[in-house]
């Protein structure tokens, strides 16, 4: 087992009724607020009303930052630390998915010392201070509600670069289950993907921790469970509910204690396909991750099938990934990119931008060599 210190700061108030307390949380960083949000999603299904009126009726300030996309851009984090701090912003609220909050915990940790945003995100330069983040979530995926992590494109430079300093974790994070009832079926698809991407990066990690892989394949398991359910009924409250906590502790350190982390080399790979193509992050490791399996599978075999028999009760490591690659089309999300449409002019583009990245994990490194081997086996 390797040594490690666990210290997650952020405050979860998880469950129906909480935003009643947004109000009473936000006060005690000050009045001037500033509040991102998305492309509207949260306009159109009235959380950022009852979010707005809270804010209203408690007299804050509130400066608005909306229209964060998908995969989200160095550009807004930009534009967003100008108006925190012309405005002297005490604390940014980030209302929306994972895009939202870390934009938001991006641009807070550059507005104390106005910092080059770009910088932070490279981890040229270390932040001494950040200012507080408040997160309202609306969709399960990420866990950067309750991690110190961002990831942020730069569409100039082409990377997308995921990064963390302790000071990011927000200081309380909201979770309405029945905030997601909207989430639409691909996006609530892509983010059952990307939970069990984190937690298959965390049981790929350096060291040997038994609970820790319990706690991945137990992750793993109710993720599957309750996936069909939560996609037949999306407005089922249990459902909703379930689905988040995994998503918050399939990220928020639990599957790593015991490790120095996860490897992250798929994660890696992933975010060249949404830096092309624009693709969403959970399907993007849909179509990574059974390549990924089929590369190592001759190289790690007793860790895939220690893998395979704890979440399927079976250590047949072909069966496993046949297994996943099943679920994966169950839930439409993609498990190639031939299928997807791609021609094979794309694999050299991958390839140069992969190589551009350098693209690799924390414990299995990739060569230049496994690159092409990678692609290959996405494109089916
Ligand atoms: O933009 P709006 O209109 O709000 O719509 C969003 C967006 O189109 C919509 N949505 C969100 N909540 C909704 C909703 N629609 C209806 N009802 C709701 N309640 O969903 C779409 C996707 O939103 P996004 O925030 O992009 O999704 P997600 O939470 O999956 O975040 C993905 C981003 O997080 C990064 C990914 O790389 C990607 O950039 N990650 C961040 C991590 C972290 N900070 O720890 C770890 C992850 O591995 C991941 O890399
Ligand atoms: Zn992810």
């Amino acid at each position: 087992m390797k040594n490690f210190t666990i210290n997650n700061p952020t405050i979860l108030h998880f469950g129906k009724d909480v935003l009643k307390e947004l109000s009473k949380t936000l006060i005690e960083y000050g009045k001037n607020i500033l509040l991102i949000y998305g492309k509207g999603s949260v306009v159109k299904n009235g959380y950022y009303q009852n979010v707005l009126n809270l804010l209203k009726e408690n007299n804050f300030n509130v400066f608005e930052y909306p229209g964060i996309k998908p995969n989200p851009i160095l550009n807004d984090v930009e534009q967003a630390v100008k108006i925190g701090i012309e405005n002297k912003v005490d604390a940014v609220l980030a209302l929306g998915g994972g895009s939202v909050i870390d934009t938001a915990k991006t641009v807070a940790v550059s507005i104390p010392e106005n910092l080059n945003p770009w910088d932070v995100v490279k981890m040229n330069i270390v932040p001494k201070k950040s200012l507080p983040v408040i997160t309202v979530l609306t969709l399960a995926a990420t866990g950067t509600e309750m991690n110190p992590y961002a990831v942020i494109q730069n569409l100039e430079t082409k990377e997308k670069i995921g990064f963390g300093f302790p000071i990011m974790f927000p200081k309380h994070s909201f979770i309405n289950p029945e905030y997601t009832y909207t989430v639409p079926e691909d996006y609530t698809a892509y983010g059952i993907v990307d939970i069990i991407a984190h937690a298959f990066e965390n049981f790929f990690g350096k060291g040997n921790s038994p609970l820790a892989d319990r706690f991945v394949a137990s992750i793993v398991k109710e993720t599957m469970h309750f996936a069909p359910l939560v996609l037949e009924e999306p407005d089922n409250y249990d459902y909703r509910a379930n689905i988040l906590l995994q998503s918050t502790c399939a990220l928020n350190g639990i599957t790593s204690y015991g490790k120095a982390g996860g490897d992250w080399g798929v994660h890696s790979a992933a975010h060249i396909l949404s830096l092309i193509y624009d693709m969403p992050h959970g399907a993007t490791l849909s179509v990574v991750y059974p390549a990924w399996f089929k590369l190592q599978k001759e190289r790690i075999p007793e860790r895939l099938s220690k893998l395979a028999e704890l979440i399927f009760d079976n250590s047949d490591v072909d069966k496993f990934i046949s297994d996943l690659e099943n679920f994966f089309i169950s839930i439409n999300s993609p498990i190639n990119l031939k299928s997807e449409g791609f021609d094979d002019a794309e694999k050299d583009v991958i390839l140069q931008m992969m190589k551009q990245n350098s693209v690799n994990g924390n414990t299995y490194q990739l060569s230049e060599d496994d690159y092409s081997k990678l692609i290959n086996l996405m494109f089916g």
